[in-house]
């Protein structure tokens, strides 16, 4: 039987697992998003036209695949219904979109908590994109969501109403109002029910739908949301979102198994980025960060934030590939790096105290305070290289600093990123990269 192939994120989320996907969705028939909702963004660019995708996955681009709306995802109807339309108003056609029926819906409410949560931690907030997930989710848990297909049973109305009621309760306590959350309740529901109506031709149990497709011998892609670090159980919690984007939530946001699955691709960028707040030990600081921001056009899809800026852990990189499963790499934004003098990864940590080495990840904030980053430093190019199609084009700093990641981490780097155009994405899946540099983290 086909394996499913999955591309997870593996440090803090906005590595380019969209263009990966949009690569790999050329050959396959069913693309699935698994986790999140429209705090997620793929900018994804086809014949220099770009688009930002934040619901649907990014093979809707390739007419011949479905793209599948798994049920571990958290759907605000609004925003999806915008997505469709702009997807529309560029030809691209929609047929293919799939949406579980047990994916949880998105009310203006959730953004609301969402917002009001925020500002009751202070300088304790965690930065979260105001989207709504996190009460989604939270309501998921609570066994109040409402679901896809609560419409279709029928049982819509009156989940809606029980919710309204409690969600009233709250906001008044905290004396917040809010023009979206109108009063009517008949009103606010026929709105819902309307989008949601819009969007029925597309609900169907999508379990049923991607099991009969293996056993069809179809080729299925899982495409990941956020990544690795922002997973609730194996992120820097509680600067986390609130699902996992590890693995495992790729399997329960799905309703694949284990058994299904086959390659799971790992993509990182050069260096690495985080949106929001939370320990970054590699983080730069001043001209340096703000310059490579620019470089790298670091500022979020969904929000506009200007992402922090570190460089590449390959510590925390191991991490990822224990808690994934990671059997490819997939390193980005190499010719925004490689721009600069030196590129440094850091390979290790010292305690600070004792001077001892480390080389675990530890995700306990008072150890991330006492560890500093240990580096390799690589040097730079003047090249550029952003027109390479293969890896004999790539120069020989840009060969070593792979060399060196292959060999810290064991796992091969199958294709690196010199752009962010389709065609940009460098295949290295048959070449055996070099051998002489002896490294092992
Ligand atoms: P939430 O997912 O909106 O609840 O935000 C929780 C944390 O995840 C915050 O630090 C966000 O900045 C971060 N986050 C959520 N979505 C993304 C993303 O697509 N890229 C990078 N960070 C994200």
């Amino acid at each position: 039987m086909e394996k499913v192939d999955v591309v997870v994120g593996a440090f803090f989320g906005d590595e380019g697992k969209g263009q990966v996907v949009d690569w790999l969705a050329q050959e396959a028939d069913i693309v699935v998003r698994c986790q999140g909702g429209n705090n997620a963004g793929h900018t994804i660019v086809v014949n220099g036209k770009k688009f930002a995708l934040h619901l649907i996955p990014s093979s809707i681009l390739n007419p011949k695949a479905l793209a599948v709306i798994g049920n571990g995802v958290v759907i605000n109807p609004k925003v999806l219904l915008e997505e469709i339309k702009i997807l529309k108003e560029n030809n691209i056609s929609i047929n293919g979109l799939r949406i579980s029926k047990d994916a949880h819906v998105i009310f203006p409410y959730h953004i609301m908590e969402d917002e009001l949560q925020e500002t009751l931690k202070g300088n304790n907030k965690i930065g979260t994109t105001k989207k709504g997930n996190g009460p989604a989710y939270a309501d998921k848990i609570n066994r109040i969501g409402i679901r896809m297909g609560d419409l279709l049973d029928g049982t819509f109305n009156k989940k809606l109403m029980e919710n309204m009621e409690n969600k009233y309760k709250f906001f008044e306590i905290y004396n917040q109002q809010n023009p979206d959350l109108v009063k009517d309740l008949a009103v606010f529901s026929d709105q819902y029910l309307g989008y949601i109506k819009k969007l029925e031709p597309y609900v169907c149990d999508t379990v049923e739908l991607l099991h009969t497709a293996i056993e069809e011998g179809k080729k299925i892609i899982c495409e990941g949301a956020q990544a690795t670090f922002l997973d609730i159980d194996h992120g820097t919690y509680p600067y986390v979102t609130s699902y996992n984007c590890t693995i495992g939530g790729i399997l329960s946001g799905s309703g694949l198994n284990a058994h299904n699955i086959g390659k799971v691709y790992g993509v990182l960028k050069a260096y690495t980025s985080r949106v929001g707040e939370g320990p970054f030990l590699t983080e730069i600081s001043g001209d340096l960060g703000d310059q490579i921001r620019e470089l790298g056009h670091e500022y979020g899809t969904t929000t506009g934030r200007p992402r922090r800026i570190g460089w590449l852990d390959l510590v925390a990189l191991k991490r990822s590939i224990n808690l994934n499963g990671i059997t490819d790499l997939i390193i980005n934004h190499l010719d925004t790096i490689f721009k600069l003098p030196t590129v440094y990864v850091c390979c290790a940590y010292r305690d600070i105290y004792t001077g001892k080495e480390i080389r675990n990840y530890s995700l306990v904030a008072s150890d991330m305070k006492r560890y500093e980053p240990i580096y390799l430093a690589f040097k730079g190019t003047d090249v550029d290289f952003s027109n390479a199609t293969t890896y004999d084009e790539l120069p020989e700093e840009v060969k070593i600093f792979l060399t060196c990641v292959k060999l810290g981490t064991d796992i091969p780097v199958s294709f690196v990123g010199v752009g962010p155009d389709r065609g940009q994405l460098i295949d290295l899946r048959q070449k055996e990269i070099d051998k002489r540099i002896n490294l092992k983290i």
